[in-house]
């Protein structure tokens, strides 16, 4: 993806969230100057990979197939081995209308997903395989509480402040109706680099092409603007 890009989705992306009232913490709205300023005592935002990421999983075309995701808060996953502190990550995202997240499934994660405002939320659910395959059976979620057991394939449509729970195993494939949505992740502890099995392989982090000046670091800048934190 080209910077400029990039940066013109974080720009929408924090219009949209400010507009349906959903304030981000202030790291989000730190300039790479900004992160320049700040020492160790920011580390944690680096080492629990805390902040934008935007990814159009490799396949060149974010409208038709891609996703806004902000992390606000994350544990590690020494505190989820061990079970003592922060062993939640609650995220905020963003899928625009037309975009799809492709389909995919966690190993080890609970996710609830929260429709929060825009278009609903439109989540296709199968059963995985352990060879990743689609299984033919019904999937049986909790939404909101309720027991709901679905045929294979099925389509849960959620609207604003409803949720679903999605165990390890259930693919999900997400889509909005009716606008782009803003949709809420709350989840035990979140690893990116091993915890996502894609139905289709797909790329998660993007290649950058710096055409302008970040905007916003993205977790997957880290490293490269702010490699004493990552040291630390
Ligand atoms: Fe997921």
């Amino acid at each position: 993806m080209q910077r400029s890009e990039i940066n013109r989705i974080v720009r929408d992306a924090e219009a949209f969230f400010a507009a349906q009232n959903f304030m981000l913490p202030p790291f989000s709205r730190w300039t790479v100057e900004d992160w320049g300023a700040v020492g160790s005592e920011a580390a944690e935002i680096v080492h629990h990979n805390l902040g934008w990421d935007i990814t159009d999983f490799g396949q060149g075309d974010f409208a038709a197939c891609g996703l806004v995701l902000f992390t606000i808060r994350n544990g590690a996953l020494e505190n989820l081995r061990s079970v003592q502190g922060k062993i939640y990550c609650e995220k905020l995202a963003l899928i625009a209308e037309g975009q799809i997240c492709p389909s995919h499934h966690h190993f080890v994660k609970v996710e609830d997903i929260i429709a929060r405002g825009g278009g609903k939320l439109a989540i296709e659910l199968h059963n995985a395989g352990e060879d990743g395959s689609y299984r033919d059976t019904e999937i049986v979620i909790s939404q909101d509480g309720v027991r709901r057991t679905l045929p294979a394939g099925s389509t849960v449509t959620l609207d604003h402040g409803e949720s679903v729970t999605l165990e390890p195993w259930h693919y999900h494939r997400i889509s909005s109706i009716g606008g782009s949505c803003m949709f809420g992740e709350v989840s035990v502890v979140n690893d990116d680099a091993n915890d996502n099995r894609f139905h289709e392989p797909v790329g998660r982090f993007p290649e950058i092409e710096e055409d302008e000046a970040p905007y916003r670091l993205l977790i997957g800048d880290y490293a490269r603007y702010v490699p004493e934190l990552v040291r630390h």
